[in-house]
């Protein structure tokens, strides 16, 4: 077996520059692109690409298609580890578009790839690697960081197509979660990055869900001297489609206008409690709880106690007790 030292990291940046080649000829794949607006330049950016729709496509990158390194990319799967029998390997991504997610070395470490019809899954992403944790990886910060730097705040998107429709309608500070829900990690890198993250997240229910669950990851992390807001897009909008629709200056409205946290936060515990009633406002405190024990002590927190304190017939005091807040500590 020629390879077996061949790294897991020259496989996905091989795999990457035949994807890549592979688009230019494609007259489909290129089709889709276009239809949804993307220009060339910015597919190049992001280094897109297209996995023919055949079996074993990679063949011709890996000459050597049985080594297992292939398999443990997750480039190739190995049917008879899912006990099918005699062995038999397929290419993973066929027919698909390509969306390589790098670290922030710049490296090729997973990809996404998406149907250009509407067959299921819409996007069939890279299993979890020793290269690629998905729990952690941001797709876009590599090509992002520069951008977040000269913004001085990064937009934090569900998608891979908000990610390159923002960079090519003037929003190149940008990134996405990979389909799964924003974690505490994700929310520690980001704002190692920057001082200011502003989530915005797809206008439907499952964004408002994954805009709550990323409220609880950052909760961790909310300080003084950082700002994380929420941008709430109409119901039918995501990121891509609101800046093609409406345009670049109605979507830095949208950022100007965005929900710091603390506002959040009190609507989520406020939610459809009726604080006229004594049920209501002890429901409301208790929705509160968690979310406020989950915040580090800090001027934030007890601005927010307070808040919480008032619509809820109170004092502060009351409810660092009720709480169990403990006190910060001089250090
Ligand atoms: N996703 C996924 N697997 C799916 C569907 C979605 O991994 N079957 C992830 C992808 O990262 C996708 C993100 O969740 O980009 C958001 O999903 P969705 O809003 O449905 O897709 P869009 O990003 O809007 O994709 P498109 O505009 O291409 O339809
Ligand atoms: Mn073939
Ligand atoms: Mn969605
Ligand atoms: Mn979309
Ligand atoms: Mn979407």
């Amino acid at each position: 077996k020629q390879a077996k030292s061949m790294a897991l990291s020259d496989v996905m940046t091989r795999a990457n520059d035949f994807y890549r080649h592979q688009l230019r000829s494609a007259q489909p794949a290129i089709a889709y692109l276009k239809g949804r607006g993307l220009t060339g330049e910015v597919a190049a950016r992001f280094g897109l690409g297209y996995s023919p729709d055949e079996w074993d496509s990679l063949r011709q990158v890996f000459p050597d298609y049985e080594n297992d390194v292939l398999v443990e990319s997750g480039l190739v799967i190995d049917k008879s580890e899912e006990g099918g029998g005699h062995r038999k390997r397929y290419d993973r991504f066929r027919g698909r578009i390509m969306f390589p997610i790098r670290n922030t070395k710049g490296q090729v470490i997973g990809f996404g790839g998406r149907v250009m019809d509407g067959g299921e899954p819409k996007y069939l992403n890279s299993p979890e690697t020793p290269l690629f944790q998905k729990g952690s990886e941001l797709y876009g910060l590599f090509e992002a960081r520069q951008a977040i730097r000269e913004a001085g705040y990064v937009l934090v998107t569900e998608g891979y197509m908000d990610v390159v429709a923002l960079a090519q309608l003037g929003f190149p500070q940008a990134v996405a979660t990979l389909g799964t829900a924003c974690t505490p990690i994700h929310v520690q890198k980001l704002v190692r990055q920057t001082d200011e993250v502003i989530f915005s997240f797809d206008g439907d229910n499952a964004g408002r869900r994954a805009a709550r669950r990323a409220l609880e990851a950052c909760l961790p992390h909310a300080s003084d001297n950082k700002t994380i807001k929420f941008l709430f897009l109409p119901k039918e909008h995501d990121p891509d489609s609101y800046v093609r629709e409406m345009g670049a200056p109605a979507f830095e409205a949208q950022i100007r206008e965005a929900m710091p946290l603390s506002q959040f936060l009190l609507q989520e515990i406020i939610g459809e409690n009726d604080l006229r009633t004594l049920e209501g406002r002890a429901h409301a405190q208790f929705a509160a709880k968690p979310l406020l024990q989950a915040l580090p002590a800090s001027g934030l927190r007890l601005q927010i106690v307070r808040s919480v304190a008032q619509a809820t017939q109170t004092t502060p005091a009351e409810l660092e007790v009720l709480f169990e807040l403990e006190k910060p500590v001089a250090r």
